[in-house]
Formats: structure tokens, C-alpha cells, sequence
């Protein structure tokens, strides 16, 4: 029987429009933790108390001192992994390739891909809760926790939050891509979490393959995936990209 990397090969390479939903799992290799299962960021963190705009709203500086400030102290190092850069080459080796990423550490850009849906917004910029000043993550200082706009003013990063909309812009594109592609990849998340779960439904209700990578099953895997493969993003990655190499 042909082996799912063979088969995603030439699925992919099949495939007029791409499109890979990506997942804290996609970062893991990369050394930032996922959210939910072992060793994950929500063991240590009650996300109602830390990553919900009403809890950010009422204690800013709490939500700055503990999730925020180690958050971006990690994202700040990490470094683009095989699973980012086997995406990126992937944009090279077939058309059309969108990635709807729910992660906000920006390792999908620095790898080299161009269409990165943020879902979850990002971590590179922040704005003031008061004037609405941009900043870039360059000029943000953790020495002073909260840090605050040049009016006073504290400082956000432009991620989402828990009970915050996705902006409508980027739902709407989605969206789109998402009815429109021809192979969708899944990849490093546990599809819990509304709306970007839907995104690999509303590719297979409209004809797509839908390919799942994960070390484990998801609600996804049975229902929506067309098939699984089972093992960490960066390995599978690089061996789907040498078997499209091999076409
Ligand atoms: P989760 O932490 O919920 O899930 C991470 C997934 O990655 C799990 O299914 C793991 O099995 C998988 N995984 C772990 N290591 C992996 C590896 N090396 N390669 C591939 N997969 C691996 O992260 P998300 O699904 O991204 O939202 O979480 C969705 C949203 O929930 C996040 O964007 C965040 C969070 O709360 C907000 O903060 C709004």
C-alpha cells in the first residue's frame, strides 16, 4: 500500500490551491509549549484567569507579569523549525499555498511562507489601550512590567484574547480559502478551539482532501481527516517534501 507521505505527496502536488491550518503543536519543535496536554501552557495557567480580555482588562499588569512577559520571552528566541520550513518550500514546489495559523509567534514569515492568515493576531505588534500608538516587538521593554505607551497608557499586544472576536476580515478570508482548496493540511492542533477548528469542515464539506499531522488523534481525526498521519510535524514534514522532490 502507498505510504501516506507518498500519498500526501501526490495529493499535494495534485492540488491547484493549498491550504495548511497550523497549530501550537506546528511551534512545539521549536521549543515553545503548546497550550492544552502535557507540559502544556493551560496546566500552569488558568486561561480564564490569565488569557481572557476581561481578566487583561481588569489586571493588566498581572496578565503581563506572569503569561505575557513568558510568552514573549520564548517567542523572542524561537527559531523557525523543519515543519515551518518544509511549509515554506512547500509554497515553491505547488502553486497556491495559505496558511490560517492560530499561533501569534510569527515563525511561519521568518521560515519564508507569504499568505499567513493570523488568526489569533500576533505577538510583533502592540497598541495602546489608551492612544492606539502602534509599537514593534523591538521596542517593547519587559524590564518595566506593564509597559506602557510614551502618553502612559498600557500596552496590548495585538494577539486575541479569550472572548474576543476574530476579526472579521480574517474570518471571512478563511473562510474562503477554506471552501476554495483542494488539499487542506492540518497541522499541530487539537481542533478544540471555535472557529478556526471549523476551517478543515468547511474544506471537506466542499470536496477537499483533508490531511491531519499529530503526534495524536484530535476530534478531527475520525470525522474530518481522510487520513492521519500519526508522528511530529517536522519529520513528516521534511519526508512530504523530499517525496514531492522524488515526482
Ligand atoms: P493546543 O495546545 O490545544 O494543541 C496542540 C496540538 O499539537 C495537540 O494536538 C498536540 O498533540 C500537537 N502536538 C504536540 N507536539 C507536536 C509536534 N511536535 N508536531 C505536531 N503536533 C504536535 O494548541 P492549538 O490547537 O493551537 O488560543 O490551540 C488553539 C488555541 O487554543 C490557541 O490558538 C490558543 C489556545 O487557547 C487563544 O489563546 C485564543
Amino acid at each position: 500500500m502507498e505510504s501516506f507521505f507518498k500519498r500526501a505527496a501526490r495529493d499535494l502536488s495534485e492540488a491547484k490551491i493549498v491550504v495548511a491550518l497550523t497549530g501550537a503543536g506546528i511551534s512545539v519543535e521549536s521549543g515553545i509549549p503548546p497550550f492544552r496536554g502535557k507540559g502544556g501552557i493551560w496546566e500552569k495557567f488558568d486561561p480564564m484567569e490569565y488569557a481572557h480580555i476581561d481578566a487583561f482588562m481588569k489586571n493588566p499588569g498581572k496578565v503581563w507579569a506572569v503569561l505575557l512577559k513568558e510568552m514573549k520571552e520564548i517567542v523572542d528566541q524561537a527559531q523557525p523549525n523543519a515543519a515551518h520550513l518544509g511549509l515554506a518550500k512547500l509554497e515553491k514546489l505547488v502553486k497556491n499555498i495559505t496558511i490560517i495559523t492560530q499561533n501569534v509567534d510569527g515563525l511561519h514569515q521568518s521560515a519564508g511562507s507569504t499568505d499567513v492568515i493570523e488568526f489569533h493576531g500576533n505577538f510583533a505588534w502592540y497598541h495602546c489601550l489608551n492612544c492606539r500608538r502602534r509599537y514593534s516587538c523591538s521596542q517593547i521593554d519587559l524590564a518595566t512590567i506593564t509597559p506602557r505607551c510614551r502618553c502612559g497608557g498600557t500596552l496590548r499586544p495585538e494577539c486575541i484574547f479569550f472572548g474576543e472576536l476574530i476579526p472579521p476580515d480574517l474570518l471571512i478570508r478563511s473562510r474562503q480559502v477554506a471552501s476554495q482548496c483542494d488539499v487542506m493540511l492540518v497541522i499541530g492542533t487539537s481542533a478544540v478551539v471555535q472557529p478556526a477548528a471549523w476551517m478543515p469542515v468547511i474544506a471537506k464539506d466542499a470536496g477537499a482532501t483533508v490531511i491531519e499531522i499529530n503526534p495524536e488523534s484530535t476530534p478531527l481525526t475520525n470525522e474530518t481527516s481522510d487520513y492521519f498521519i500519526q508522528g511530529e510535524a517536522g519529520q513528516i514534514m521534511q519526508k512530504i517534501v523530499a517525496e514531492i522532490k522524488r515526482l
